[in-house]
């Protein structure tokens, strides 16, 4: 890429010694952004330029000029999703998660449908439209438990929005869950580089079948989420960039990122936390590149700052997922240390993001919160 190589400096193999760097100087890093605001997309090596140049000034530019294209689309609304941890059993080995199969030391649970459809319940009381049903792969949860599960929520209450989070999956399994009434569906790709997504993973796994489920959610209609880990070990702005290529490509309705941090029972306990200002930054530059996301400000990044989640909408986001998972069960699923809010009860969640909301200047929107597709 040699595009505006007009007053951009370029330095060679600087940190890798092989790719080539460009340093802008913080004019050239705001014309960029502008770029990507009027483009929706900037080619690798200037995208991997601007991640590079995180810093200060960048980030107040970056963060005032999300925040209002932000307010120009949703307005002062936040949206809340009721987060329901139904099982913390899971058959993948990912080397950063504290549910991987391999770690012995997590104290495995599933909810039964009567205790998921009694979160649902406590939930709705609590203003909440949307249900957010996550877990580990667990093949205990057959396509049949999961439809019959969808069936009785949808229901139950027809005017909310059913959202799954239950990893890969067939096509065929897919397209079951939507005929039942599931609306959307979440799917972090956690990374979109190929060689990057080995040292995350085990063999058996692949970044190619991962973008399959993800093109395929598209396809057959569900409002669809991707995403990845700030920070995760040997990530580098090369890998971010490409991140934000496929963002580009997929154009998915929800982005869920947040920083990695390191569970002290995984192959990356003693890996490095991924850094708040770095997610803040990328958080403003995907509401710059794809304005209409849903983007929530995430347990993870309220987990490594007190208030993260305020940080989180003032840098772009525009949803929260308070956790409705019975309190008993919450710290056992433990995807990483730390995680906060295992000790509150649904209710007080609630209250505590209202608040926090409130003193940012926005408010918690009542309703399904469904993707607004506009023409930008
Ligand atoms: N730190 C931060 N996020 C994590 N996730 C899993 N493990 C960790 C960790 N150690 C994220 C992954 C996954 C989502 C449910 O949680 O991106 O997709
Ligand atoms: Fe859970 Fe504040 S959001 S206690």
């Amino acid at each position: 890429m040699k595009a505006d190589a007009d007053s951009m400096t370029w330095k060679t193999g600087e940190h890798t010694g092989v790719s080539e760097h460009m340093l802008l100087t913080v004019e050239q890093g705001k014309r960029l952004i502008d770029r990507l605001e009027q483009k929706h997309g900037l080619p690798m090596a200037e995208m991997t330029a601007l991640i590079d140049a995180n810093c200060p000034k960048l980030r107040d530019y970056v963060r005032l000029k999300a925040r209002e294209i932000g307010d120009r689309i949703y307005g002062k609304n936040i949206y809340i999703r009721g987060l329901i941890e139904f099982t913390n059993y899971c058959k993948n080995d990912c080397y950063y998660c504290g549910i991987r199969c391999s770690n012995t030391k997590a104290e495995r649970y599933r909810l039964s449908r009567e205790d998921i459809m009694a979160c649902c319940r406590e939930g709705k009381k609590l203003g909440f439209r949307t249900f957010v049903l996550q877990g580990g792969e667990d093949p205990y949860y057959t396509d049949d438990c999961i439809v019959d599960l969808i069936h009785q929520i949808r229901t139950a209450f027809p005017d909310c929005a059913i959202t799954l989070s239950i990893g890969e999956r067939e096509r065929e399994s897919y397209e079951r869950f939507w005929e039942a009434g599931a609306d959307r569906y979440l799917l972090r790709h956690e990374t979109a580089a190929e060689s990057h997504y080995q040292k995350l993973h085990p063999e058996n796994l692949s970044l190619k079948h991962r973008k399959r489920c993800l093109w395929n959610l598209k396809e057959i209609g569900y409002q669809t989420g991707c995403g990845f880990m700030v920070g995760s070990p040997g990530q580098t702005s090369e890998h971010l960039a490409e991140d934000f290529t496929f963002i580009r490509e997929l154009q998915p309705e929800m982005v869920g990122i947040g920083p990695f941090i390191p569970h002290s029972d995984t192959p990356f306990a003693e890996e490095t936390q991924g850094s708040m200002e770095l997610t803040l930054y990328l958080l403003s530059l995907l509401r710059i590149q794809q304005p209409d996301l849903l983007l929530p400000a995430t347990t993870a990044l309220a987990t490594i700052h007190p208030r993260g989640r305020e940080l989180g909408i003032e840098a772009g986001a525009n949803v929260v997922m308070p956790n409705l998972s019975p309190v008993g069960v919450r710290d056992k699923y433990a995807l990483y240390d730390g995680k906060v809010c295992t000790g509150e009860e649904a209710a007080e969640c609630r209250n505590c993001l209202e608040r926090r909301m409130e003193s940012v200047g926005y408010h918690i929107a009542v309703g399904r919160g469904d993707h607004r597709n506009i023409d930008f």
